[in-house]
């Protein structure tokens, strides 16, 4: 099993998100190869909106690190999103990962993975935003979400041993294949409105319609 830990917070090792998110990978077990990223060590710039990885499957003029990053989420069999609360959302490093995978979105890209979370807050409150954001993200590309882990920033420690036992959670969800049914219902339901999307925009997101009608999902 693949694990791919994208930490978003820039402290690194003073980072108490990800000092959580370490407990969660003692709890994924032995069968899982993990593979860790520090977005404080790419270079990611915004997306431009300019469209070409709609045109052209994955293609993005933009020449950064986000490439190796979106395959090695295509790799992965589940992905542990390990995000500061900035505002009561993720950090601007990890949305403009998510905003330069929006080909992800389009295609479903993530169906048949799992993702999960890691949020920490200085207050302790509203971390729950953010995992109904990444709830939605996670859907809206085919994945399902596991649900994560939130602690205060002054209490991380505490919150260890429920983080191993949700690593070991995430690690079933992801071997026994777990259905969530409402999440399946919001999975067909964003399959359903990008079929319609996708069908209208055929002759310029000509790589999307390509690869739904190979699939046969149009
Ligand atoms: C730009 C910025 C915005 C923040 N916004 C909030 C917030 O809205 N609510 C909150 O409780 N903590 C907020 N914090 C505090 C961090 O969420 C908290 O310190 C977090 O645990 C840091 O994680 P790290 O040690 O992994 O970097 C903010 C911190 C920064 C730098």
């Amino acid at each position: 099993m693949d694990i791919l830990l994208i930490s978003a917070s820039p402290r690194k090792a003073r980072s108490g998100t990800w000092a959580l998110a370490k407990h969660v990978v003692r709890g994924l077990g032995p069968q899982a190869r993990v593979e860790t990223v520090h977005l404080r060590d790419l270079k990611i710039g915004f997306c431009t909106h300019c469209e070409a990885c709609h045109v052209a499957c994955m293609r993005c003029p933009v020449k950064d690190d986000v490439h190796d990053l979106l395959e090695k989420i295509l790799a992965a069999d589940g992905i542990i999103l390990a995000a500061p609360n900035y505002i009561n959302q993720v950090p601007a490093a990890l949305k403009a990962v998510l905003d330069r995978s929006s080909h992800f979105i389009h295609c479903k890209r993530l169906s048949g993975k799992y993702l999960c979370a890691v949020v920490t807050s200085g207050s302790g409150t509203k971390d729950g935003l953010i995992l109904d954001y990444l709830r939605h993200y996670a859907n809206i590309c085919g994945a399902q979400f596991s649900g994560g882990v939130t602690a205060c920033a002054r209490a991380v420690q505490k919150k260890a041993a429920e983080a191993v036992r949700f690593g070991a959670r995430f690690s079933r969800d992801i071997s026994q294949r777990r259905r969530y049914p409402a999440q399946i219902r919001a999975i067909r339901g964003a399959m359903a409105h990008f079929a319609n999307i996708v069908g209208m925009r055929k002759d310029h997101w000509r790589g999307e319609y390509a690869y739904w009608k190979e699939r046969g999902w149009l």
